[in-house]
């Protein structure tokens, strides 16, 4: 699956420097291509994380940083998998259908300039071959 998405994002992203039109047109390739429940970016504002282009139902719009999953990846600026959310303290939950979820930081320049957030409406939906590829994809935007 990542395999042919890593080539239709590199193509996506080719000659176009405009972030907010690059991560739209990510987060509707990464939904496409699985089908997860929420697919998006919150981006670091002065002290919060505010929501970005996504693809999904409404979300949250802010987070403080350390709050939530988001939050946390934004504070440890590394990569979080949460297998069940309920099991994860403070987990924000904007929707009751979501169950697990991967966290991938947007850095620069040493700086956590977002994160990419996906959401799963089953239990246990990632796992260090997500991470590889997601850190891969978010690696290849210039911010
Ligand atoms: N669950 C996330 C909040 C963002 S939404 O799920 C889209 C968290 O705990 O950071």
């Amino acid at each position: 699956m990542y395999e042919s998405l890593v080539p239709q994002i590199e193509g996506l992203l080719n000659g176009e420097p405009d972030l907010i039109a690059n991560l739209a047109n990510i987060a509707a390739a990464i939904k496409e291509q699985f089908g997860w429940f929420w697919v998006g970016f919150y981006l670091v504002k002065g002290d919060e994380l505010v929501l970005g282009p996504f693809q999904g139902p409404v979300a949250c719009t802010r987070i403080r940083m350390g709050r939530g999953v988001c939050g946390t990846v934004w504070q440890k600026a590394s990569t979080i998998i949460v297998d069940d959310v309920e099991k994860f303290p403070g987990h924000i939950a904007c929707s009751s259908l979501s169950r697990s979820e991967i966290v991938v930081p947007l850095i620069s320049n040493d700086q956590v300039m977002g994160v990419l957030d996906i959401d799963s409406s089953s239990l246990s939906s990632f796992n260090e071959t997500d991470k590889f590829y997601l850190e891969k994809i978010i690696g290849m935007i210039s911010l």
